[in-house]
């Protein structure tokens, strides 16, 4: 699968349910300030976050989301593509596929231990394998606290 975009434009932004929903929200603005490709994907937790801990309240379905997004952000010049956590045939679910890196900001402790194991249950879980796998730059925007042992050993399995 090929976007035909060219890599260094594209980037995939993952928001989980982790606190901080804002610093990804935030981030998503920025990137998309420049004429770039961003590829989006939150998680459902990550709009319950959202729900409680700002005022926005982001649509579920991905296309209304794009376009309440795009309206937020006052039709930027970056072009915005959203997936839902079931859409196995979104490019980022794909070695072949030309993103460059993958952010997730924040990042739950949840989606950590799912990738730290290899596990690719949703779409954001595949997207950080396939990163992995590639040998591209993934991000990992870590939010808890207190941080446990497992945490730890979860974010140490990435060195
Ligand atoms: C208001 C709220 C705040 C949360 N904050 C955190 C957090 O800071 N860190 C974390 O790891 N989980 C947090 N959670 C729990 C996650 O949302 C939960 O573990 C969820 O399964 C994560 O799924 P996801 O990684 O697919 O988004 C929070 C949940 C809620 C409702």
């Amino acid at each position: 699968m090929n976007n035909g975009g060219k890599q260094e434009d594209t980037l995939a932004l993952a928001i989980t349910g982790a606190s901080g929903v804002q610093y990804g929200l935030r981030l998503l603005e920025c990137l998309l300030s420049e004429p770039r490709t961003v590829y989006l994907m939150l998680s459902r937790p990550a709009r319950v976050v959202a729900g409680l801990e700002t005022d926005w309240e982001l649509p579920a379905r991905p296309a209304e989301m794009r376009r309440w997004l795009l309206q937020r952000f006052g039709s930027p010049p970056g072009e915005l593509h959203v997936f839902g956590q079931d859409q196995w045939t979104a490019p980022v679910a794909s070695g072949s596929a030309r993103f460059r890196a993958l952010v997730v900001c924040p990042c739950s402790t949840s989606t950590l231990s799912a990738v730290a194991t290899g596990a690719s249950n949703t779409l954001i879980e595949r997207a950080a394998d396939v990163t992995l796998k590639e040998g591209r730059q993934l991000v990992m925007v870590v939010r808890e606290t207190p941080l446990s042992a497992i945490h730890l050993e979860n974010m140490l399995l990435f060195y």
